[in-house]
């Protein structure tokens, strides 16, 4: 079964092409990084327009790639929520018309469905059930995976999302955007013990997580100091944010652990790329005889081909969606 996954949800614009839902014959990928860098963020207006130029390219490039002809696509299957409205808008529309136009089933896929089961393209020995930690720009939120399609909201952010904090500071910061990335690199030089921003609900007994107070707290942490020093230790602070937004995110899955008795954690999402947040997990794998996985740092972002893996095991029991399918923005998974 050979599927066209298509995702357009937020500033990746992406196309891929999955062999019976774990091969990835072709991803194509156009990234909107250097439209929005000057924002220091992603403009809306300027995302759907982009992505209303590339899609027909990447589509393209993802089926020149695979060397596939049109008459080989079983399904296609494009993200349609949760994500900015206009963006989705494209990559929907495009999936339905050329469902429509090869007269193949088309599938509206949950993109945070894409993100916690991108990890099964790499590792198809995951067992269920596990924990599902999905951590991005949009979304923090702890998930019971059962099975595929059973999934039960156990903690969410409150406020920003983890990926958000990361992107903030680094505006904050003058480190340019995206910020995670810029945060991770610049931290490598600095002590994380430096300084002491909060970790927030870590003594609640939800499994929320809040990261709105730890962008507050490195926001009076730079104007209470002269910019001279924020200059000369620029990367403790960034290495100090770091590790208290890991802190968070680690003592949250350890306390799910505890509360569910699941020793299983798939972490995904933009943030799950983070280096010092991979090695604080595999610590506590280690010291707690866990089993915590991570999808390699491309499927960790946003992507065409996690798009494409659900659509083929949704195809596969014989699912589809009506062309009348609209965009959800504030999707729920
Ligand atoms: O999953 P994703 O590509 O898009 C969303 O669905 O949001 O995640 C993007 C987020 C951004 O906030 C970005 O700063 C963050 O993931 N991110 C990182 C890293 N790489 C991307 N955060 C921390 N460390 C990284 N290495
Ligand atoms: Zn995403």
């Amino acid at each position: 079964m050979l599927i066209l996954g298509i995702e357009s949800s937020c500033d990746d614009c992406a196309a891929a092409l999955v062999k019976d839902g774990e091969a990835i014959l072709s991803h194509a990928i156009h990234s909107q990084f250097d439209i929005h860098k000057p924002y220091g963020g992603v403009v809306p207006e300027l995302a759907s327009r982009n992505h209303l130029e590339k899609i027909i390219p990447v589509i393209e490039a993802a089926m020149n790639d695979a060397r596939a002809d049109w008459t080989d696509v079983d399904g296609i299957a494009a993200t349609y929520g949760p994500g900015l409205v206009g963006s989705l808008l494209v990559g929907l529309s495009a999936a339905k018309a050329l469902a429509f136009a090869l007269d193949v089933p088309f599938l509206g896929v949950n993109h945070l469905e894409a993100h916690l089961t991108a990890i099964f393209l790499e590792d198809p020995t995951v067992s269920f059930p596990f924990l599902g930690l999905l951590v991005s720009g949009g979304h923090t939120s702890l998930y019971r995976v059962e099975a595929f399609g059973a999934y039960t909201l156990l903690g969410q952010t409150r406020d920003d999302a983890a990926g958000e904090a990361f992107d903030k500071v680094a505006k904050l910061l003058g480190l340019g955007y995206p910020g995670g990335i810029a945060v991770e690199r610049l931290s490598v030089r600095g002590d994380p013990r430096a300084f002491p921003f909060p970790r927030a609900m870590a003594s609640s007994k939800t499994l929320d997580f809040s990261f709105s107070g730890l962008k507050t707290a490195v926001r009076y942490f730079v104007q209470q100091h002269e910019p001279a020093f924020i200059e000369a230790r620029l990367a403790d602070v960034v290495a100090s944010f770091q590790e208290a937004a890991v802190d968070t995110l680690v003592i949250k899955v350890s306390q799910a652990v505890r509360s569910t008795g699941v020793q299983r954690i798939v972490v995904s999402g933009g943030v799950a790329s983070n280096k010092r947040l991979r090695a604080r997990l595999e610590d506590l794998a280690r010291t707690d005889g866990l089993d915590v996985r991570f999808p390699s740092p491309q499927l960790c972002t946003d992507n065409a081909a996690m798009v494409a893996a659900v659509g083929c095991r949704r195809f596969r029991l014989g699912e589809s969606s009506p062309f009348s399918l609209n965009a959800e923005p504030n999707l729920l998974l």
